[in-house]
């Protein structure tokens, strides 16, 4: 790019042409040249020119009137006025009508190099001033854009979304919000959500990402109600330039059809199931007659046949329970009754029950007890707990291995822990082992025959009875899986 500082010279007289010229361009400077005001006008029209140095006293045009004429069209450019000592007025009188400075004749160079340098130097600074001023509002023109844009989409957006700021007001929604909330109307901005739709475990999760309590990267998901639709609401908390959490965002979608379809789904299972058990229950019966030699007795091959039918018989009947037990914690009826439990007698009756299993496979199993109280819960559900976790715990040690039940008061909560020195489970499985029919691919445990269903309803089970469950564990070296259940405090 030719960055000189382009000079035109409008002189009717050479000598101070060629004079500028020399001087100007063995100064860096282009130099362009007139003799006259309408030449100027001309190159003006065609050249790039930064500053104009103008003699007054001309033919055809004096200087004042290229003045008056060049102003108005080149504002941005500084023109100099060439004046010699009797014009001196007339110069004054030009800067009054725009021109930038004048020089007399005949030049001092210093004077005159001041004087140009001067103005190249406003010239330069004005285009920049020009071009900082154009970039600003190019950006924000941008960003304007990118304003629009966003806006356009949230509003068009099937999901409602909604951005709240540090008092829980909500500074940013879209329409779909205000449909899915089924809130009527027009609404002031920024609202309050609580004055708008007081939904306490919406409020609840919001305010525990706004204190910072949950992690920054985690996404809590929820289904809510709100009047008839069951929404599912996924908070993140809005982050700040310094990383600090200054507001809350939830997209919020509508899952009501999603729901009746579950539903529909669930309550088939379960009238299968029930319809399968009954017959099943008899079947199982008669082969136990059969199998003990009420009805006549047996041949060894027969006895044989018949036996591999009943455990066949026994483990559909399994999978028949799990899949009714599934489907009363998903239709919130998992707890029939909720009383005070003796955590260190189910486990005495766990350990009895499960030992002959443990002992066949080769595992040892073991329990420790510590500071017990008794604990509120409904007691079908710590018995499908604990069988499940011990029989998990066995089925997935190999030989030799070694089950450990303990249970130790820790003020509000219990502590239970059931651990096993099995094949373990890869970090990534873990989130999904809780899932309905998840079973992880290990090569050790393809013969563990099962269906999935056991930590699905371990889980709901314990949540149905307002405890948490967590697990740990190490591929290769074993698994332990931690529940914290409600005692009875004093006040209950
Ligand atoms: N203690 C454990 N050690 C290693 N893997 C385990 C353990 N407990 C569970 N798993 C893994 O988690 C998966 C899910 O367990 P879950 O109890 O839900 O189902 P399952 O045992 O396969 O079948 P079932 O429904 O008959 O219990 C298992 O298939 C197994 O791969
Ligand atoms: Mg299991």
């Amino acid at each position: 790019m030719d960055d000189k500082v382009a000079v035109l010279v409008v002189d009717d007289e050479k000598v101070v042409r060629d004079g500028c010229h020399r001087v100007l361009t063995g100064k860096g400077y282009e130099v362009l040249m007139a003799e006259n005001g309408e030449v100027a006008i001309g190159i003006l029209a065609k050249e790039n020119v930064d500053i104009i140095l103008l003699d007054l006293k001309m033919p055809v045009m004096s200087g004042e009137e290229v003045l008056e004429q060049v102003c108005p069209v080149y504002p941005e450019i500084p023109v100099i006025i060439i004046t010699g000592h009797g014009t001196i007025d007339t110069a004054v009188e030009c800067m009054k009508k725009g021109a930038y400075d004048f020089i007399t004749k005949p030049f001092q160079i210093d004077q005159f190099l001041l004087t140009i340098n001067r103005a190249a130097e406003k010239r330069r600074l004005e285009q920049k001033t020009r071009a900082y001023e154009e970039e600003k509002r190019r950006n924000l023109y941008d960003l304007n854009l990118e304003k629009s844009r966003l806006r356009t989409i949230i509003n068009c957006m099937a999901n409602g979304v909604m951005v709240t700021n540090r008092n829980l007001e909500v500074v940013l929604h879209n329409p779909a919000l205000m449909r899915l909330l089924e809130i009527p109307g027009e609404v002031e901005n920024p609202f309050s959500l609580e004055r708008i739709f007081n939904n306490e475990s919406l409020i609840t999760t919001l305010k525990k990402i706004q204190s910072g309590e949950s992690h920054k990267e985690e996404f809590i998901s929820q289904e809510i109600e709100a009047g008839s639709n069951v929404i599912r609401a996924i908070s993140a908390p809005a982050l700040g330039p310094e990383g600090d959490v200054v507001g809350t965002v939830t997209v919020l979608e509508d899952i009501t059809a999603f729901k009746q379809l579950d539903e529909m789904k669930s309550d088939f299972v379960n009238m299968v199931a029930h319809e399968l058990r009954s017959p099943l229950v008899s079947i199982r019966q008669q082969n136990s007659v059969l199998l003990e030699g009420l009805a006549g007795p047996l041949e060894k091959k027969q006895k044989e046949f018949l036996g591999r039918g009943v455990k066949k018989i026994d483990a559909l009947l399994e999978l028949i329970n799990d899949l009714l037990d599934i489907a009363k914690i998903e239709a919130g009826r998992a707890v029939e009754h909720r009383i005070p439990i003796d955590i260190g007698k189910v486990i005495e009756e766990t350990v009895a029950l499960m030992e002959p299993r443990a002992k066949e496979q080769g595992v040892s199993l073991s329990y420790t007890c510590d500071n017990l109280s008794p604990v509120q819960a409904d007691p079908k559900s710590i018995e499908e707990i604990f069988n499940n976790l011990v029989s998990n715990a066995i089925n997935y040690s190999p030989e030799g291995g070694q089950v450990i039940i303990s249970a130790k008061g820790l003020g509000e909560y219990m502590e239970i822990k059931v651990s096993d020195t099995g094949v373990g489970i890869d970090p990534e499985e873990l989130p999904k082992i809780f899932d309905k029919f998840y079973r992880v691919k290990h090569p050790k445990t393809r013969q563990v025959m099962g269906t999935g269903l056991g930590l699905a309803i371990v889980k709901g089970a314990v949540e149905a009875n307002h405890g948490k469950i967590d697990v740990e564990s190490v591929p290769d070296t074993g698994t332990t899986f931690r529940i914290l259940l409600p005692v009875i405090t004093s006040d209950e």
